[in-house]
């Protein structure tokens, strides 16, 4: 996780920096900090809390250089402490470095350097890298002038060759004005070259707003930067032949408007959102699925034995309920894993196997170091990614963009409903391959249409939802149950209760309450419960009068129309009647909102949930 930034370039670095680290924020917010190029010295500034808190630090110290780099920490290594917040310095003062990822071997390298008398300030695994380069620097001969090379640039490289994990870095160097060297394996990193300044950033967000024209940095590549001119170099000295990208970032999705939160904004965005994700996805006689980025023929994906659906999080959630509907209508064998846990499990494979990823950022380590696994074993790995030009969209063998724009807030709304949406598409898709006639097609899509409207209708209800969640939130703990393509959702709401406003609470499949669960109801357990029309409602009405017959508390999420046994709902929320493809869409709407109401009500801080991070780029 973590977020960095880097400006070289005319301006006055402090200010730019800060309004970047404020768009990484979202990657962790324990600290932040920064450090600029004030002549031949180092400033650093670091605080333990927001990027506002040291914007107010910084301010007084009247920063004027126009070459820094910045930070904002999901604390890893060490405690949430500014000795532990980056940018570190090398004992010597000469190096700064502020650093995404892990080092996995820095307590071998602090012991080398201890040894040669190097020490250390910080409990961080990031400060045994910025004293490897000042080591490596003071060994390094000056490069004869002619030859073009750059000393700082070599010294990052000759450190990095010792370092095992993960980084995305960004250093400077004392004794090089207007000069900074930065690099990346596992952890993004993004050139933006603007008029006259280079930028860089964790995530094209953080520089959007000065620079259209980025390079994304691949694994392994090393960048060394000045106010006109950038080079790109491998691990091996080769040059990179750089290709500039253009990106289309509406930076007005990143801003809050008339919203309290985020999250609100994002729940309230996703009629919109669902309306992007399908634009342009059917085909033109309204009766399946039309994907531009699969690469791979009908033909192909005819021939495709089993799914197999890696996520984490929100995500996984969303391929449980792709691998109910791909079933459900496609007949198609699905199975879903965490990636992280598929990536070690060396899982056997048919190799008719297709593997789907699904991610919103991108970026989150463990889905790419499954994806990473599957390739390896030879496997095409789609992926579901809402983030252009993220790592996992350029390592993919090809895809499906989600397009809903950025998702700010920590806990995954509009996101996880695109995906939602494009995983019922893909079980269309595949279905009108097999056993789907043309008028169920054309039925199954005008449903899959009607969703932005249906969603409509529940964030309608949001002022009641709103009553519910101020009599709710006092509680310690909550169910919430569901079943078939409706589990996964109950795992969701749980999920989302539990992140933003740190009540326990548990997903659960409605019909297992009655295996162990239900010793745990009781009238300080209210159960949130999805029972929706159709085949097993009166079954999942005998499971909620089951915990009726114990003094628990109920909130009911059923369909329009259907009646249910007097006492047996505290609470009832509506959701209008639709296609079993839409139904998980609509289901979401209401925990959701009551998660988010919950967590306002308790004046806990939405978008930013304590220990958490949007994007996960650590094991
Ligand atoms: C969602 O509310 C979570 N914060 C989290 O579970 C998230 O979905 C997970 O970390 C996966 O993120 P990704 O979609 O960016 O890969």
């Amino acid at each position: 996780m973590c977020g960095i930034v880097g400006y070289v370039g005319r301006q006055k670095a402090a200010p730019i920096l800060i309004e970047g680290l404020k768009r990484l924020e979202y990657r962790g917010y324990d600290s932040a900090g920064l450090a600029v190029l004030q002549g031949p010295r180092i400033e650093v500034v670091k605080k333990t809390g927001r990027v506002d808190v040291l914007a107010k630090a910084a301010a007084p110290r009247r920063l004027a250089g126009a070459t820094g780099i910045g930070h904002t920490r999901w604390a890893t290594h060490g405690g949430v402490t500014e000795a532990n917040a980056h940018p570190h310095l090398s004992s010597d003062g000469s190096f700064a470095l502020v650093h995404n990822g892990v080092i996995e071997n820095h307590a071998a390298i602090r012991r080398f350097l201890a040894a040669k008398g190097y020490t250390f300030a910080s409990e961080t695994d990031t400060e045994a890298l910025v004293n490897l380069i000042a080591y490596h620097h003071a060994k390094e001969p000056e490069p004869a002038p002619d030859t073009g090379k750059s000393r700082f640039l070599e010294s990052v490289r000759r450190a990095l060759m010792h370092v095992e994990g993960a980084y995305g870095i960004a250093v400077l160097c004392a004794a090089c004005p207007g000069e900074i060297v930065a690099a990346r394996k596992a952890s993004p990193l993004v050139l933006g070259v603007g008029d006259r300044e280079h930028l860089l950033a964790s995530d094209v967000a953080a520089l959007a707003s000065r620079t259209q024209n980025v390079v994304y940095l691949k694994d392994g590549e090393l960048l060394h930067l000045t106010p006109g001119r950038f080079a790109i170099i491998t691990q091996d000295e080769e040059d990179v032949p750089p290709v500039v990208d253009r990106i289309t970032w509406d930076t007005a999705g990143a801003e809050l408007g008339d919203h309290r939160h985020f999250m609100e904004k994002e729940i309230f965005e996703q009629p919109a959102a669902l309306e992007n994700a399908m634009r342009g996805r059917f085909s033109e006689d309204g009766s399946t699925a039309n994907f531009g980025g699969l690469n791979l023929t009908p033909a192909e994906l005819r021939q495709v034995g089993r799914l197999v659906l890696l996520g984490c999080g929100t995500a996984w959630h969303a391929c449980l309920v792709a691998e109910h509907l791909v079933e459900r209508f496609a007949r198609l064998p699905v199975e879903v894993d965490y990636a992280s846990e598929f990536r070690y499990r060396n899982t056997p494979l048919d190799r008719d196997t297709l593997f789907f990823v699904m991610s919103q950022s991108g970026e989150t380590i463990d889905t790419l170091g499954a994806l990473r696994e599957a390739r390896r074993k030879g496997f095409k790995v789609l992926a579901i990614n809402n983030t252009v030009g993220s790592s996992i969209a350029r390592e993919a063998d090809g895809g499906i963009y989600q397009h809903v724009g950025p998702e700010i807030g920590v806990a995954s709304t509009k996101a996880f409903t695109s995906q939602l949406l494009l995983g019922a598409i893909i079980a269309l898709y595949i279905a009108r391959m097999r056993d789907m006639s043309y008028n169920d097609g054309l039925e199954y899509v005008k449903a899959l249409k009607a969703a932005p409207g249906l969603v409509r209708r529940v964030l309608a209800q949001a002022p009641r939802i709103r009553e519910i969640a101020r009599r709710h939130a006092h509680y310690k703990d909550m169910l919430f149950l569901g079943r078939l393509s409706l589990f996964p959702i109950a795992l969701e709401g749980a999920l989302k209760l539990k992140e933003i406003s740190y009540i326990h609470a548990e997903g659960y499949p409605a019909a297992e309450m009655k295996h162990g669960p239900i010793a745990l109801v009781s009238p300080e357990c209210p159960a949130v419960f999805f029972a929706p029309k159709g085949e097993i409602f009166n079954k999942l009405v005998s499971s909620i009068q089951e915990i009726k017959a114990r003094r628990g508390r109920t909130i009911v999420i059923t369909t329009e129309g259907c009646e249910l046994p007097p006492g047996v709902a505290d609470e009832l929320i509506h959701l209008p009647d639709c296609h079993e493809a839409v139904l998980p869409i609509v289901a979401t709407i209401p925990v959701q909102l009551l998660s988010y109401y919950i967590a306002v009500e308790l004046g806990c801080d939405v978008d930013k949930p304590r220990n958490l991070a949007k994007s996960v780029t650590v094991e």
